[in-house]
């Protein structure tokens, strides 16, 4: 069959100091997959595609991370997770129609061959319903923002802890705001960009207060919101928002350590050292900030994708997203995630099953 076939490629490298552009990316035809499939193969048509921060690694000569390789300049780039539906099948485990997502990586490519040991069936009819589930809430950045909280958060029910999530407004921290609360906070303050995201944070996804990093002062916001200082920090940032939380965080408090956005455009190792003075509080507070990899938790999924789906259906979780429309805008989507475009998930809608 001749069709149509579209893939992202690199077109160019940022330079480890710079702003990715979206000229760095560009998308080509290529060739629609054959479809005399390999023995357990399946060909797959990609419904959408997740853009994440932690791909600006990639775009470096060395992506300086054991779990994910640099992308190479002319070569097609692929992101952490997508979901498509199954095509042709020659796979005993997929049929066609089955949907379907990835153990890890999903190519930037509308139609591909994949062998069927790197993919799941998706069987939740949420997910079906609504794919994008899939990579945010139901996927990475729910499993983050969930397993981050119950295993380096530390919150107890009843002990009127003060949670503050920095990126509060994208999509782990809207959500890792929410589950502070479920899991037992007594308040949640979100960090953020806009005003616009302030107002959602506040108005639709229960924060008791939000803080805008480009226009208030944010020490001086802290010492107003959070009068008995601040229990947890779920830090997406880094940086000099963090080194504010950090200093008004109370004794055996407790950070943890999910993200360092404000530097994923330097040169500087992961996590970045923290200023002389911010380190000594951390001492002098007993402060724990172990480091924090999602991926390095997959005994926990299962369970907490099923409290996740919970949450959702009994309406206790609030999904914001935004979706780019078209394989060809993803490279677009993620330089504009990457500046705080988006407003929860940041998904690239591609196709419709
Ligand atoms: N540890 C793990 O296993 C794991 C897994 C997934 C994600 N993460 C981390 O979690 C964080 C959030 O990821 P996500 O996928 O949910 O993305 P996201 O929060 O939906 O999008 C990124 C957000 O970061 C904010 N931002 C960008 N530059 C910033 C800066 N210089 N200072 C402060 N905020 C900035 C922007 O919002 P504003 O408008 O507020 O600036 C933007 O919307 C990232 O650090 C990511 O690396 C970690």
């Amino acid at each position: 069959m001749s069709q149509r076939n579209l893939r992202v490629v690199l077109n160019s490298r940022p330079g480890v100091n710079g702003e990715p552009i979206e000229e760095n990316f560009r998308t080509e035809e290529c060739a629609y997959p054959h479809e005399d499939l390999l023995e357990n193969h399946v060909l797959v048509k990609t419904l959408c595609l997740s853009v994440d921060p932690a791909l600006r690694c990639r775009m470096n000569p060395n992506s300086g991370v054991h779990y994910m390789s640099s992308w190479q300049v002319g070569e097609m780039a692929d992101g952490l997770a997508g979901v498509g539906i199954v095509m042709e099948s020659c796979s005993a485990r997929f049929e066609k129609g089955d949907f379907v997502t990835s153990t890890f990586l999903w190519p930037w490519m509308a139609y591909f061959t994949y062998p069927d040991s790197k993919l799941l069936t998706i069987s939740n009819a949420l997910i079906k319903s609504k794919p994008s589930l899939s990579l945010g809430v139901l996927g990475i950045t729910g499993l983050t923002a969930y397993v981050g909280i119950t295993q380096k958060g530390h919150v107890t029910k009843g002990s009127n802890q003060t949670m503050v999530v920095s990126a509060a407004a994208g999509s782990t921290g809207s959500l890792a705001g929410q589950i502070g609360k479920l899991e037992g906070c007594a308040k949640v303050v979100g960090i953020c960009g806009t005003n616009e995201k302030c107002t959602i944070l506040t108005e639709e996804l229960g924060f008791d207060a939000a803080i805008n990093y480009k226009t208030d002062d944010v020490s001086k916001r802290l010492q107003e919101v959070c009068p008995t200082g601040v229990d947890v920090y779920f830090d997406n940032v880094g940086g000099d928002v963090s080194n504010a939380v950090i200093k008004q965080m109370t004794e055996s408090s407790h950070v943890i350590l999910c993200g360092q956005i404000s530097v994923y455009n330097k040169d500087v190792p992961y996590p970045p050292p923290l200023p002389q003075e911010v380190e000594t509080i951390m001492k002098e507070r007993h402060i724990t900030r172990d480091r924090f990899l999602v991926l390095d938790y997959s005994e926990k999924f299962e369970s907490a994708l099923q409290i996740l789906g919970t949450y959702l259906q009994e309406g206790k979780l609030k999904v914001k997203e935004t979706i780019s429309e078209g394989i060809e805008n993803t490279g677009k989507a993620f330089v504009s995630m990457m500046k705080g475009g988006n407003i929860g998930k940041q998904v690239v809608h591609v196709a419709d099953p």
